[in-house]
């Protein structure tokens, strides 16, 4: 199975194509002031969804009932959103794995949180994750929200990574330094920064955090825009 482009939607959100249709992780796109892509461009055949934060699950429901993709998230997560009227979805777990039309898929830990909003009300929904998606040729790790963890270096053992797509932001996750620490553990060949700049309390420059990654390690650091591609 060919990976054919990684393109950045903005904050966490990546459209992945790939010959057995498009993966669109974390799609939170019409509430966000950085993304550049309306709705109706994309029919993806897989939506990912690492935690239920509006700026994760973001339009999953509405671009799954038009596309008809398959959700995948953890299960109390997908659990909320079949309950939103999403036929076609598939439960994992942090430790799972399975194996989709595009490729083998493993859930990893993500040091955050999940719940979703509702008339002024939480609800909870498990535990967020990160993402392991390999094909024949590929490796992605979408890490989520998170903050750093040492068992990052059993991931690298596990999966050796050409791609790590890591948040920077600060204040809900992983900031520059930290993540930095992330890239030393992960050792990926490539690394994209995310969750960074969408809001002020995440501000963080990226040119700064490639500046440290490729001084510091071998990996190095591709900062896209949104709607760029890699
Ligand atoms: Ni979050
Ligand atoms: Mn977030």
């Amino acid at each position: 199975m060919a990976y054919e482009r990684l393109t950045y939607l903005g904050h966490s959100a990546f459209l992945i194509a790939t010959s057995a249709g498009d993966i669109l992780i974390d799609p939170f796109l019409s509430g966000n002031p950085r993304s550049s892509i309306s709705l109706e461009e994309l029919h993806p055949a897989f939506i990912l969804v690492t935690h239920g934060h509006v700026d994760h699950l973001g339009d999953t429901v509405a671009i799954a009932q038009r596309s008809g993709a398959m959700v995948v998230a953890p299960s109390e997560l997908a659990t909320y959103i079949a309950g939103k009227g999403v036929s076609n979805v598939y439960p994992m777990h942090i430790g799972g794995n399975h194996t989709f039309p595009f490729g083998e898929l493993f859930l990893t830990q993500a040091l955050h949180g999940s719940s979703v909003r509702e008339d002024g009300h939480i609800i909870y929904t498990g535990n967020p994750c990160g993402f392991i998606i390999k094909s024949t040729e590929r490796t992605i790790y979408h890490a989520g929200d998170t903050g750093v963890f040492l068992d990052m270096q059993l991931i690298s053992r596990l999966h050796p990574l050409d791609v790590a797509l890591l948040p920077i932001g600060g204040n809900f996750t992983m900031g520059i330094d930290d993540a930095v620490e992330a890239v030393k553990m992960l050792a990926p060949q490539t690394v994209i920064p995310m969750h960074y700049g969408t809001f002020p309390t995440i501000a963080a420059d990226p040119q700064v955090f490639k500046q440290k990654v490729e001084s510091s390690t071998s990996a190095r650091c591709i900062v896209l825009e949104p709607g760029q591609s890699f």
